[in-house]
């Protein structure tokens, strides 16, 4: 690579970084631990629709069009998401994860359960879990109290997920007999229905930044990790050992696994669908 080229990539590192300090100090939102590669290609698709030739005329531009930062931050946070996505996972959460939940509270005689959808994006897995909760418990659904979180750092996500309103593209994984009974159809879109929706609570929280939920019984955080560099995985990976109820589960996207951390924290539970039991 010549002299000229190098300072160029320098300089482009250079207004990249400065991109994410604007991002972090008019959104409050850190992404300098997010795996660069993947972010750069995020925000070259903002410079591709603005017609713009590098970082530097992005950060021109972000100055003189404040809205765009929501824009950037649509692309940067990628919050695609499915209802029941990957099946097998979620017949074993089905079929083991919950009844031995249900098991454990039974044995202790506790009635709180607490489950945390960490990058929950539009609510899909926070509603997945509930589905399936209701249909494990039946009507003994009453005798707990069950809550699942779905925590994100995209509002706008957030507030679809809170709506449960979703086109039917989205609910594409659910099969018919469950569609009628857990969501209505007004001709256009499916909205998950009242009992459904009551055992749920979508918040704002970082998982880089914020404090991590406490007295957990199930943590899902798909997706998400892949995006962060080893040391912000390992970081957050703490967050959720300390988050977990001793004997509390976690799941993983189908390709992550996290190495010797996960190791000193976690045993795992069904290595092909990435589930592990804390120690
Ligand atoms: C690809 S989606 C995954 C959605 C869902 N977990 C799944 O696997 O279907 C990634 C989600 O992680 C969220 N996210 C990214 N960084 C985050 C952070 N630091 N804290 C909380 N959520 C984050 C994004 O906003 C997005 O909604």
């Amino acid at each position: 690579m010549d002299k000229k080229m190098k300072e160029l990539n320098a300089g482009e590192e250079l207004a990249f970084q400065c991109i994410l300090r604007k991002i972090k100090s008019v959104k409050g939102l850190d992404f300098s631990q997010y795996r660069p590669a993947c972010l750069k290609r995020r925000v070259d698709t903002r410079l591709r629709v603005h017609h713009l030739e590098n970082y530097n005329e992005y950060i021109q531009f972000l100055s003189k069009n404040p809205a765009e930062y929501d824009e950037l931050l649509n692309v940067a946070t990628i919050n695609v998401s499915e209802f029941f996505r990957d099946t097998e996972a979620w017949e074993f959460v089905e079929k083991k994860i919950i009844p031995t939940i249900i098991q454990l509270k039974e044995a202790k005689n506790k009635r709180i359960i607490r489950l945390w959808s960490a990058g929950s994006s539009k609510g899909e897995e926070a509603y997945t879990l509930a589905i399936l909760f209701s249909e494990v418990l039946k009507t003994k659904i009453n005798e707990f109290n069950i809550k699942i979180y779905g925590t994100d750092i995209d509002k706008a996500s957030l507030k679809d997920a809170q709506h449960g309103l979703y086109n039917p593209a989205s609910v594409k994984n659910i099969s018919t007999d469950r569609l009628n009974r857990y969501f209505n159809f007004d001709g256009k879109q499916y909205k998950i229905k009242e009992e459904i929706q009551a055992l749920t609570h979508f918040q704002n929280k970082d998982l880089i930044l914020g404090e991590p939920l406490e007295l957990i019984d199930f943590i899902i955080c798909r997706n998400v990790l892949i995006y962060f560099t080893k040391e912000l995985q390992t970081k957050v990976m703490a967050k959720f050992s300390s988050a977990l109820q001793p004997q509390g589960f976690l799941m993983l996207g189908k390709t992550e696994s996290f190495g010797p951390f996960m190791e000193e924290h976690f045993k795992s539970f069904n290595s092909a669908e990435r589930i592990y039991q804390k120690r």
